[in-house]
């Protein structure tokens, strides 16, 4: 494996990882350098399964998204016959991308260059002019090209350009339990991605991103803003005490291997399901409540609980995260520089959800995680600001990252054990260093 190295050829790391100390650096020229990111093309997004798309963007047969996934553009499709598919998208002729609508329904998609056309399952249909080349020219390799690997865990669809990757779900292991408990939510089991998307960029390194996602040491000032709204709301800001321990008391942090970690706390913001609290109207307090039964009827009163009651920010490394809050927020990004990158961001609810759901569910994804929302703009100046003070890495060299290291017991969810967890995995396949 390629790896960064030291002017003298020897591995090098990017983290001062000492439990004896409890102490943890990073160095900052890990989110600023353009050879670093040069290295993490290579090392990180050439070899993690990294997401693509949910099924329900691809309701009917034909159906695709064009998208940028790792930098590289992709057509995500449901073929004529139903198969979801990824194409690299770009033409096998000269390189032309195929399809250049964002999103559609074909059967075939055709190079505007020179027209070659291929059906959806992604073969060549047609070579305009094919006279010119010899008599048995073979074709049958020339359809659209798809990366080496493509599976899905519950319709998240991911694609890996290492053949010899592990399988999909073995990569998520322990992080399947926290997709399972945003799927629950829904009765068949079936959500759907809702119409419209998100996209921003921000002037910040892309781990910047990872950090913030599930970072609740910042909540109180970066979104004091919101905390005051809520406060005048009549919400409870304090998390309520689980008297059964079936939820977590505190706010918790949890390694899931692989790189993957998520926040684990109780709910006290309000949910679209299952938990009523006085932002939403007395209007909607019959309707939460039968949700919340039908959950119980369905889950068992324990597991109704984690699925309504808690809040859990997931991050599937690299660069996915799944915030099951006060809306479910799938949020995906990468870098376009160093110093820059390109977020996209939809959100997700159970299919069958009534009008009135989801409406509150689309106003609690606007009203906090939306660009213009009480904390996304917070959050991306926060970020920015960190970007621009790091122009002094070279001279300030190392990050403190150190909250919770050698404390006996959980982690929470205010502490830096999760951001740990990103960054030793992470230069690990960086540097070959053991996590
Ligand atoms: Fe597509 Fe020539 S590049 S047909
Ligand atoms: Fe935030």
């Amino acid at each position: 494996m390629p790896t960064m190295e030291t002017s003298r050829n020897e591995p090098r790391s990017f983290v001062v990882d000492d439990p004896q100390k409890g102490v943890f650096l990073l160095d900052r020229e890990a989110l600023v350098s353009e050879d670093v990111l040069r290295a993490e093309i290579k090392n990180i997004f050439a070899k993690c399964w990294i997401y693509v798309g949910h099924g329900s963007e691809l309701k009917k047969n034909g159906d695709f998204q064009s998208r940028r996934v790792a930098g590289r553009p992709v057509i995500f499709a449901r073929d004529s016959k139903g198969q979801v598919r990824c194409f690299f998208n770009t033409c096998r002729h000269r390189g032309a991308l195929v399809c250049t609508e964002r999103h559609g329904n074909v059967r075939r998609f055709s190079c505007v260059y020179h027209g070659w056309i291929y059906n959806n399952d992604g073969s060549l249909a047609r070579i305009p002019g094919d006279e010119a080349y010899i008599e048995n020219f073979d074709t049958s390799g020339l359809g659209l090209k798809s990366p080496a690997r493509f599976e899905q865990y519950r319709d998240f669809w991911f694609m890996c350009l290492d053949a010899d990757a592990p399988a999909l779900t073995d990569y998520l292991g322990k992080a399947t339990d926290y997709i399972d408990l945003v799927i629950e939510q829904s009765p068949s089991g079936k959500m759907e991605v809702l119409h419209g998307t998100q996209e921003y960029d921000v002037q910040a390194n892309w781990k910047l991103m990872v950090e913030n996602s599930v970072d609740d040491y910042h909540l109180p000032t970066t979104h004091s803003t919101w905390l005051n709204f809520m406060a005048n709301s009549g919400v409870k800001v304090e998390p309520p005490k689980d008297k059964d321990l079936v939820l977590p008391t505190r706010g918790f942090a949890f390694d899931l291997g692989n790189g993957h970690f998520t926040t684990d706390n109780v709910n006290f913001r309000g949910r679209p399901v299952a938990a009523w609290i006085p932002l939403y109207g007395e209007s909607a307090k019959a309707e939460m409540t039968e949700i919340r039964a039908e959950l119980v009827e369905r889950l068992g009163e324990d597991r109704a609980r984690r699925v309504a009651d808690t809040n859990r920010n997931l991050v599937i490394f690299p660069n996915l995260v799944i915030n099951d809050g006060s809306s479910v927020t799938i949020r995906t990004f990468f870098p376009d520089g160093a110093n820059k990158m390109q977020v996209t961001a939809w959100a997700l609810g159970p299919v069958e959800e009534s009008e009135s759901a989801r409406a509150r569910r689309l106003d609690a994804f606007l009203t906090f995680y939306g660009p213009g929302g009480f904390a996304t703009p917070d959050d991306v100046e926060a970020l920015e600001l960190v970007q621009q003070g790091l122009a002094n890495w070279s001279d300030d060299r190392w990050s403190e990252m150190s909250r919770g290291f050698g404390r006996e017991g959980e982690q929470l969810n205010s502490d830096e054990h999760h951001l740990r967890t990103f960054w030793r995995h992470w230069n690990k396949l960086m540097t070959g260093a053991q996590a």
